[in-house]
């Protein structure tokens, strides 16, 4: 998957624009509050239909503007280009269509269009609650394994329904034994997929880690969310008196996590600021070789401020190993010569040189206002 062209309106600084992507690297440059990260907004709109900046779409929405709009053309895995849109208005409401149709399922479209984002918000994923770490494990369980989405909603739809009766119910055994033989199905199912992906991911990821940056001792652990040792229906049952005095349930697949460790003890807890940069970077790209590997399919990297935190070797190299993956890439930062040096020659670089939320200096891309 990549994205040929990409046209936002009304999107915080922007009015108007249209880009003709390479299907390799975009860089975006320009001065601070220029529109650069606002770009990478947009394709993630596109992808996902909600920002990665707020869950407020008024806040994205330009001023004064009755909704923002993205357009994508999409080259399509089997062959052939897929026009993509997605509208949000100020009222809030979203309209997805793909190919002329209107889509209702948000999932259709995450499918079809990939993307990973680094930026500095994903130090989250070393720093951040386990939570963060769930839907980094669930974004490749989602794109690898396709049973993995209805497992995922059927055990979030078992656990709010337990956890209602827990707080609210008067929980008659046979009620509860339903509900947890349900829970325990589709918990186990889930927990299949994601130990599945797991052992998949970290043999690549320590295989890219090796090539970004030397980390002796740095472990990824799995963690599913209760015992491994014992089975989550015994392990429910035991929990039952306490789970009934919290209201909620206390083990399973909700309290899974992804652990990241070097020598025993939390990576954040160690690593210097870069380091860890280069870590979550690893982590990232990992998931796109398998994504490549396992499905053939590729998904696009918005990597925001890119040369932040990292010395010119380690860009050089996180450079390389994007490269090698021939997947679309969109950076941005706020001087383009940060990164002289960084792509083989035969790459197809193409720069885009923002202003004010228009490009400057470009007749092919040139803004439509
Ligand atoms: N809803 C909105 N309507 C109009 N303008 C907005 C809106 N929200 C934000 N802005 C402005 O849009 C601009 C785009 O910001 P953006 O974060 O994309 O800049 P940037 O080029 O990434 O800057 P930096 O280098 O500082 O990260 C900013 O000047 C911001 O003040
Ligand atoms: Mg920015």
């Amino acid at each position: 998957m990549s994205l040929q062209s990409l046209t936002i309106s009304g999107l915080r600084n922007i009015a108007s624009l249209q880009l003709v992507l390479a299907p390799r690297t975009n860089i975006f440059s320009g001065p601070n509050g220029s529109g650069k990260t606002s770009i990478l907004e947009a394709v993630h709109l596109l992808s996902l239909a909600r920002s990665f900046r707020t869950s407020k779409y008024k806040h994205y929405i330009r001023h004064e503007e009755p909704h923002c709009t993205l357009f994508g053309r999409v080259a399509a895995p089997e062959g052939g280009v897929l026009p993509v849109g997605v509208q949000r208005d100020q009222g809030g409401t979203l309209k997805v269509r793909i190919a002329g149709e209107t889509v209702e399922s948000l999932a259709t479209l995450a499918e079809l269009l990939p993307v990973q984002l680094i930026n500095a918000d994903t130090f989250a994923l070393l720093e951040g609650s386990p939570g963060v770490r769930r839907q980094f494990m669930d974004w490749g369980g989602f794109h690898l394994e396709p049973r993995f989405f209805s497992a995922w909603k059927a055990t979030r739809r078992a656990l709010k329904q337990r956890n209602s009766l827990l707080k609210y119910g008067k929980l008659e055994p046979s009620v509860r034994a339903a509900w947890d033989a349900q829970l325990v199905a589709r918990a186990e199912e889930l927990d299949g997929y994601r130990t599945r992906y797991i052992e998949a991911l970290i043999p690549c990821f320590e295989r890219l880690l090796a090539e970004l940056v030397e980390l002796e001792g740095l472990r990824l652990q799995y963690y599913r969310g209760w015992d491994r040792n014992r089975p989550l229906d015994q392990v429910l049952a035991e929990g039952l008196e306490r789970d009934r005095a919290q209201g909620f349930t206390q083990q399973g697949p909700q309290r899974a996590d992804l652990r990241v460790k070097v020598g025993g003890v939390a990576a954040a807890e160690i690593l210097s600021r870069g380091q860890q940069k280069l870590v979550v970077s690893a982590l990232k790209v990992a998931q796109g070789y398998l994504l490549k590997e396992l499905m053939g399919r590729h998904c696009i990297y918005l990597i925001d401020d890119l040369p932040a935190e990292l010395d010119a070797q380690h860009r050089q190299r996180l450079c390389m190993l994007l490269e090698r993956m021939n997947t679309q890439v969109l950076v941005t930062c706020t001087d383009a010569s940060a990164f002289a040096g960084c792509w083989s020659n035969d790459t197809d670089v193409q720069e885009f040189p923002i202003r004010d939320g228009k490009l400057a200096n470009n007749p092919v891309n040139g803004s439509k206002e």
